[in-house]
């Protein structure tokens, strides 16, 4: 009974799932096929589902374009050699796939969505010998580019929360447990986002975005580039557009105590970068976006967009 009432619930865009939350999107690409979103299915063996045995990556979508795709592609060729996996595809068919699904969704903002898993194999621990077919997973929805363009203007509150993710957090795989808890007790307080704390009492990032703070002088602080933090490819734009505009960038961490005293703050990631007015509570600075994080914003459109238009030709 309380499965056909989810039937019900469900409507007619999850016909052989009906107990999720219908998804947003309305045609994912699944092994070299486009398929309905009720309609796409992975094995139960898959090894992402199994061991969380895979990587992904998300780009955003701007006036029907694929923001820093390059950079996107790059990361994902490098966190599946960190794991020893193939590429799916090659580049130029990745590239075709992804502007299809962007086509088929018809988004004009929003989010592309990408997963490889190792592929699946009877369940054993060890990575299965070479030949396993991996699994290529492609999804895009739009969002509402006015909740986009409020919490650029007005800023986002975050909370501190202990980082207890693994060693190994500059691959980005799905494994995303301790991510998701401490996004949901920022979401729980009342906050955005979740900025990770390590043993050592300094920021690593936030639960899905890099952290940065900007101090009296004007210069912005975010932590270096190792195994504690993912490689971010916004942080990447932000680095080139700030080296062009002479904008001076410290790579090192800081603690929750000097971000509390910092002038401004800001969170980077594909779904944009957002002033944090508010840390644990406190005000940060004035308790409104300051003038260097609007720099940085309209830095990072500025070259974003100019790579866009650069881009391959598309339309
Ligand atoms: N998250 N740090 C973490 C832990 C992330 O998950 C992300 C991206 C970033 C920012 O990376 P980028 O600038 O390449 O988006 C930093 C994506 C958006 C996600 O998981 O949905």
């Amino acid at each position: 009974m309380c499965e056909s009432l989810n039937r019900k619930r469900a409507g007619k865009s999850s016909l052989s799932w009906p107990h999720v939350i219908p998804p947003r999107g309305r045609i994912a690409y699944v092994n070299g096929h486009y398929v309905r979103h009720g309609q796409a299915q992975v094995h139960i063996e898959d090894r992402g589902l199994q061991f969380g045995d895979a990587v992904y990556e998300v780009c955003a979508i701007e006036d029907g374009r694929l923001r820093d795709e390059q950079e996107h592609l790059d990361r994902l060729e490098r966190s599946t050699r960190e794991i020893e996996m193939a590429m799916p595809l090659p580049r130029s068919a990745l590239k075709l796939v992804f502007r299809e699904v962007v086509r088929r969704n018809r988004v004009r903002t929003g989010l592309l969505y990408l997963q490889v898993t190792r592929g699946a194999a009877h369940r054993d621990h060890p990575i299965p010998p070479r030949g396993l077919r991996p699994t290529l997973i492609l999804t895009a929805h739009s969002l509402d580019p006015a909740a986009i363009a409020k919490r650029r203007a007005e800023g986002i509150a975050v909370i501190t929360r202990p980082d207890e993710r693994w060693a190994r957090r500059d691959i980005k795989t799905t494994q995303l447990l301790p991510n998701l808890l401490a996004k949901t007790a920022a979401r729980r307080a009342g906050a955005y986002e979740a900025i990770l704390v390590d043993e050592e009492g300094v920021v690593t990032e936030g639960s899905s975005t890099n952290a940065w703070i900007v101090d009296k002088d004007g210069r912005l602080t975010t932590r270096a580039l190792s195994n504690d933090i993912l490689p971010g490819v916004t942080r990447r734009v932000i680095f080139e557009a700030a080296a062009e505009a002479q904008l001076p960038i410290i790579e090192r961490g800081f603690a929750p105590k000097e971000a509390y005293a910092a002038e401004e703050a800001f969170i980077s990631s594909a779904t944009g970068i957002y002033p944090v007015i508010a840390i644990d509570g406190r005000r940060v600075g004035e308790g409104v976006p300051g003038p260097v994080t609007r720099r940085v914003q309209e830095l990072y459109a500025r070259k974003s967009a100019m790579r866009a238009g650069a881009a391959d030709g598309w339309r």
